[in-house]
């Protein structure tokens, strides 16, 4: 078993109280048989992941209640710790507190006893770190065996795979895995609710402006007649396109959110110009839509995987001809919210993407936003960094 290094600071703890009658133990598969849909709903509408994540989570977090039990009727004085690295397992321990009446009544009809989350005091963690300083070699070898009885008894109690789960590479616990399980929503089912929320695109007078002020500059100086916007269906880009007599083929993979902009098109009387598809970019063949003076892809790569990244970018590249312009714009790996370095994108990185498929960037940047963006794991931010591009085919021979 690989150990992952912790935090220096300890986590939150869980004691139990059991004054009233003694605890009892429920078998494991007694206590994860326990289900809780408007808990899992509410997770997943809070965090913004896969309904399969939160439902995973929640295996855990019975499995992590149900080894707090296991500890106190043992008699163990000491109560079991929620490492830094269990961050999401955490949070779902307090959607579940939240739904205090059920809680209650989960733990005493399973356990007998009530089984509190205590977050460590202000007071403790100051302790800490001035131990850390006066003796940082003594504390990390105790919290390193602390940690190895925790993983041992976890192994022990719990199994080899429950384990790994915890404590293995993956960190599928962890708050970061949480974040980037929010960001990375490939399905189209997630963007749904997103885009249907932004509705109306368009202002009391009628009039439709683009959200990407790249777009706007674009077409302000390019003889623009064909475009191509792939992740189109939540903002009102193609809108604004259409409605200055661009043609647009908007390719995304929300059903519902192509169907809102069916919608809106023909609310804007400009649906003869926007042609929607339902694609994931991860699976379409792009070239087959024939050539675009303007391809966009704003705020899209960063939900991809790191190495599904170079592929999105070749399609585009695909479909771009001799004098097109590609505009890319994503998450930044400027900003460290996401604890995931690879999530945003870098500088590099893009224009390293667009140099393989023979484009050079015109415009190559990053710049901060001060809004609160409405991407999942921004939204705590005051703003953030974009990265921005504008790419052209380099000439033949350059
Ligand atoms: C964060 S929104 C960005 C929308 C808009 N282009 C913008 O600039 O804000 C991501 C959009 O990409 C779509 N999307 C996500 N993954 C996709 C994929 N693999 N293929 C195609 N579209 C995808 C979503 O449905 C959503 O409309």
């Amino acid at each position: 078993m690989q150990l992952v290094e912790t935090a220096a600071v300890r986590g939150q703890t869980a004691t139990t109280d059991h004054q009233k009658h003694p605890p009892h133990g429920s078998t494991l598969e007694e206590v994860l048989s326990y289900q809780h849909p408007d808990l899992i709903a509410r997770f997943v509408e809070e965090h913004h992941v896969p309904e399969s994540y939160a439902q995973e989570l929640f295996v855990e977090t019975k499995k992590w209640l149900w080894l707090c039990n296991a500890n106190s009727v043992e008699g163990a004085r000491a109560p079991l710790i929620i490492y830094p690295f269990m961050g999401a397992l955490d949070e779902m321990w307090h959607s579940f507190i939240l739904f205090s009446k059920d809680y209650a009544t989960f733990c005493d009809d399973f356990f007998g006893e009530f089984i509190h989350h205590s977050p460590t005091p202000p007071r403790e963690k100051a302790q800490h770190r001035d131990r850390l300083a006066a003796d940082e070699e003594g504390l990390r070898e105790e919290t390193h065996s602390q940690l190895l009885r925790f993983v041992n008894y976890v192994e022990h109690k719990l199994g080899q795979d429950t384990a790994t789960r915890w404590f293995g590479p993956e960190e599928r616990l962890s708050s970061p895995f949480l974040r980037r399980s929010a960001v990375r929503q490939n399905n189209g089912e997630f963007w749904e609710d997103r885009i249907t929320e932004r509705l109306p695109y368009w202002n009391d007078s009628g009039s439709i402006q683009c959200d990407t002020p790249l777009i706007s500059e674009v077409i302000a100086r390019e003889h623009v007649r064909r475009s191509l916007i792939v992740g189109f269906a939540n903002f009102a880009d193609s809108l604004a396109l259409a409605a200055q007599g661009i043609k647009v083929v908007g390719v995304d993979v929300s059903a519902a959110g192509v169907e809102t902009y069916r919608r809106a098109a023909h609310a804007l009387s400009v649906a003869p110009k926007i042609l929607g598809i339902v694609s994931d970019i991860r699976h379409a063949d792009l070239s087959e839509l024939g050539d675009f003076d303007l391809i966009a892809c704003t705020m899209m790569l960063h939900v991809l995987e790191p190495a599904e990244r170079a592929d999105a970018v070749r399609k585009l590249a695909a479909a771009a001809g001799e004098s097109s312009i590609i505009i890319v714009t994503a998450l930044s790996d400027k900003d460290d919210y996401l604890n995931d370095p690879s999530q945003g994108i870098s500088v590099e990185e893009l224009g390293a993407m667009f140099e393989r498929e023979h484009f050079r960037p015109e415009i190559l940047d990053t710049h901060y936003v001060a809004a609160p963006h409405s991407h999942p794991g921004g939204a705590q931010h005051a703003g953030h960094h974009v990265i921005r591009g504008i790419f052209r085919k380099n000439q033949k021979g350059g």
